[in-house]
């Protein structure tokens, strides 16, 4: 600011000696601020207008309140003051717009930078379904809770003596060999990861008198090698009824019922004479082919039949090791495939897609 800055000379100076005079010296000033005002939209901050203008020390409105009001005249001093207090709201008011509308589009420009665009709908999350084993669980677990039978869940780590010698496998039996069995490495006492899940029948009858009716889903271990129709693990579900007077009748009235409950009420069955040690006679059950009704198809490989699972009647040298009195006492046992038998409901062809978790593949069983 030079010396002749008007706002640093006494309005005698300028020679404003009546109340129109010191009007127009307002208004141009008014008029002065509003271009910097207008510029100041533009630029960055408010700061340098509001210094210039407000500011305590040198800004305008203090050196006109020094310079103009302070020395003024009687005859023009109130138009001054009304002057001077209008242009100062003018300038507060302006400032005050100017700031909210800067903030404002601030948080616009913020806001397009993080590209976060309010308007569009959120993002979806996809809802899982019931995996195609744990459905096949489900119904065969309510097929047989619906007739008495109770659900019990065991250890995947077990002895030999519970997967194999209680349930009339003693050492060097063949039967041991078939179960290529994974055994835990510098485990005391020889644990082994169940190859079956007969051994809930042991550990059930050990604990409990007659009557027993539980079955018993869980997982099972094998050495297999891995194809299209083995894994390492697969999953099972055991079967035991023991009471007195059971029969063999009572034996297939459960598999007749089980096999119409789970492939529809035209289903029969077969029992092929089998063998396991745990069981006497024993039998591989057969219903006839859910595709094709018994005619022959490619799902039955034009048997018109299909392999459910093994089964019999408890051998009474079981019940030696339960304490269970065999002349008192019958039952039988079966034990199934889960997976098997999902695949073959399911038509699924290859057991790698029951563990890849692949959504295509799990999408088909919603
Ligand atoms: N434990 C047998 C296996 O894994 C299946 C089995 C067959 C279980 C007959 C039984 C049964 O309870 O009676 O191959």
């Amino acid at each position: 600011m030079t010396t002749n800055d008007p706002t640093r000379q006494t309005l005698a100076q300028l020679g404003a000696d009546s109340p129109d005079k010191v009007a127009t010296l307002f208004s141009e000033l008014r008029a002065a601020f509003d271009r910097d005002a207008a510029q100041d939209i533009a630029s960055i901050d408010l700061g340098i207008t509001r210094v210039k203008w407000q500011g305590r020390k040198s800004g305008i409105l203090s050196e006109i309140t020094e310079h103009w009001l302070k020395p003024a005249s009687k005859e023009v001093k109130p138009a001054v003051g009304q002057n001077l207090n209008a242009l100062k709201s003018h300038i507060e008011e302006r400032i005050a717009r100017l700031t909210a509308e800067k903030d404002a589009a601030g948080e616009q420009s913020a806001a397009a930078r993080d590209k976060i665009d309010l308007s569009l709908p959120g993002i979806e999350r996809a809802i899982g379904t019931r995996h195609l084993i744990r459905q096949t669980y489900d119904e065969l677990l309510r097929i047989f809770t619906a007739i008495g039978f109770s659900v019990v869940a065991g250890p995947e780590i077990e002895t030999p003596y519970y997967n194999f010698e209680a349930l009339n496998i003693p050492e060097h039996h063949p039967a041991r060999d078939n179960m290529d069995t994974f055994y835990i490495a510098g485990a005391r006492g020889g644990h082994l990861l169940r190859t079956h899940t007969s051994p809930m029948q042991i550990r059930t009858m050990e604990k409990q008198k007659p009557p027993v009716r539980i079955v018993v889903p869980g997982k099972v271990y094998r050495r297999d090698n891995p194809d299209a129709t083995h894994g390492y693990m697969f999953h099972q579900i055991e079967g035991l009824a023991v009471d007195t007077d059971i029969t063999f009748c009572d034996f297939k009235g459960t598999v007749d019922y089980f096999a119409r409950e789970f492939l529809g009420p035209k289903t029969k069955t077969r029992l092929r004479p089998s063998y396991f040690p745990f069981t006497e006679p024993s039998a591989e059950v057969d219903a006839t082919c859910h595709v094709c009704g018994g005619t022959g198809c490619r799902v039955c490989k034009q048997s018109g039949w299909i392999e459910l699972f093994g089964a019999g009647m408890v051998n009474p040298a079981v019940y030696g090791f339960v304490g269970y009195d065999p002349e008192k006492y019958s039952g039988f046992a079966f034990g199934m495939g889960v997976d098997r038998l999902a695949m073959m409901k399911y038509g699924v062809t290859e057991v790698p897609l029951l563990f890849q978790n692949d959504v295509r593949f799990l999408k088909q069983f919603p």
